[in-house]
């Protein structure tokens, strides 16, 4: 855990706080786009009613719910699917920024990764597009995150130089890196131009 960052019991520690809790659901794959671009992973993420990206998941009240019980309960509102997620899928947890310079935020956002099956990420996002109760109203589409650059300059970059809520960039930003899915150099040039699209 890096210096700064609340742990999970921490957080849970604060009175008065509102947590949220969200997750990237991810699987490897060997399909290659055009035939001979490598995808390598497919990573979920949404477009969510307010046309930000994100990672599914909401609220969640501790006094009423576990974290893990709650997040599965929002997966289940705005994927359709009932997924069970665990205390170790855990990544970290932030105060999100506050909206103004003079008062501080009350809200934690944890953020989870979970590991699927390549067959199970499809079957979520069948659901999530036919079944899912927000479908369509606080959910407009699940989106899967391109990991590649393309020659001229398709891919990660315009990706990256969407609108994202919260720190949602970040968390996929971070978890590209720590989960080893990108070549950091790649990364870094996806990063740079993403920054002057729209400039
Ligand atoms: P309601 O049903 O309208 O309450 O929405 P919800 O429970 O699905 O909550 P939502 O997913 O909008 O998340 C709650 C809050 O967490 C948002 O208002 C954002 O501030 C923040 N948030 C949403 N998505 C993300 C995300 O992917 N990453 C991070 N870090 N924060 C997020
Ligand atoms: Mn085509
Ligand atoms: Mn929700
Ligand atoms: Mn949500
Ligand atoms: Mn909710
Ligand atoms: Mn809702």
């Amino acid at each position: 855990m890096a210096s700064g960052q609340l742990s999970r019991a921490g957080a849970l520690a604060c009175s008065g706080c509102r947590h949220a809790c969200h997750v990237m659901l991810y699987c490897d794959t060997k399909t290659q786009l055009f035939g001979r671009i490598p995808i390598r992973h497919i990573i979920l993420m949404q477009m969510r009613f307010d046309g930000l990206l994100g990672f599914p998941g909401g609220y969640v009240n501790p006094s009423e719910e576990t974290l893990e019980a709650g997040l599965s309960r929002e997966l289940l509102e705005e994927l359709g699917v009932a997924l069970p997620i665990s205390a170790e899928d855990h990544v970290d947890c932030c105060h999100a920024p506050a909206s103004s310079p003079s008062s501080t935020s009350r809200l934690i956002t944890h953020f989870y990764v979970k590991k699927m099956e390549e067959e199970q990420i499809k079957e979520v996002e069948k659901e999530a597009a036919s079944t899912a109760t927000d479908h369509g109203q606080e959910v407009l589409g699940m989106v899967r995150v391109p990991l590649y650059n393309t020659k001229n300059g398709g891919g990660l970059a315009p990706f990256l130089s969407h609108s994202f809520i919260g720190n949602a960039r970040s968390q996929l930003v971070d978890s590209l890196l720590r989960l080893d899915m990108i070549a950091p150099e790649e990364l870094h040039k996806a990063l740079a131009h993403s920054l002057k699209i729209h400039t």
